[in-house]
């Protein structure tokens, strides 16, 4: 998606071969515009499916979870990572371990919001090791609903998240694939944006 990738280029800051920081547009200071074309981007590669919800995780997966499901016309959820007041009974729960931040969190859904028979595409701002969107998928098959895919807004290409999703059998779709993150950010080649096509 060359909107994000050249606001990537222009305000993504490389803090070691490992971390990107997007805090100008995504993870602290939020762009709407950017945040409204990328859930419109996941709406159109997920077109196929007959998606009635979207799952993200607080908390800057909600920012572009929210533009999608506005797009979709469905509701969203995020996952929460504090303790719920409402009893465990209530919830589905499944621990997520990060290894960039080196902390397992216990993240929850209410059972209220995920159902049988849901169709559910899963948002993340960030890929890394898949751990956050395999907890993810987890409630969603607790639920007794169906993965739809899994949106990602960035991908670190060099980092085993994408594989191992795919290998568990999930459809991913990433908006952004950083090969390398060495002195300055290398994207992944990838097939022409058909958005970008020219028409006469
Ligand atoms: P994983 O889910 O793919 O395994 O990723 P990982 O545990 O390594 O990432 C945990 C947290 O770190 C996530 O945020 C994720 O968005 C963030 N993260 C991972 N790599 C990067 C990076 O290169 N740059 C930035 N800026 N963040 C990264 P989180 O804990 O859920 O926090 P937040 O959503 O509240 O911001």
């Amino acid at each position: 998606m060359k909107l994000l990738k050249d606001k990537i280029a222009s305000e993504g800051i490389v803090l070691s071969g490992q971390v990107l920081k997007v805090d100008s547009f995504l993870n602290h200071q939020v762009d709407p515009k950017l945040m409204q074309a990328i859930g419109r981007e996941f709406t159109r590669r997920f077109s196929d499916e007959p998606i009635t919800k979207v799952l993200t995780i607080e908390s800057s997966g909600i920012g572009p979870g929210l533009m999608t499901a506005l797009e979709l016309d469905v509701p969203l959820i995020f996952a929460r990572k504090q303790k719920s007041l409402t009893l465990r009974d209530d919830v589905f729960v499944e621990k997520v371990h990060s290894f960039t931040k080196q902390v397992t969190n216990e993240v929850t859904v209410s059972r209220r919001y995920i159902v049988p028979g849901d169709t559910v595409m899963i948002i993340d701002d960030f890929l890394a090791h898949g751990e956050a969107a395999l907890g993810l998928a987890r409630i969603v098959e607790q639920a007794g609903a169906r993965v739809a895919g899994i949106g990602i807004v960035i991908e670190k290409a060099f980092q085993q998240g994408a594989t191992r999703l795919q290998e568990a059998g999930y459809r991913v779709e990433s908006l952004a694939r950083i090969r390398s993150l060495e002195g300055s950010v290398v994207f992944e080649d990838e097939p022409a944006d058909p958005s970008l096509t020219c028409r006469s």
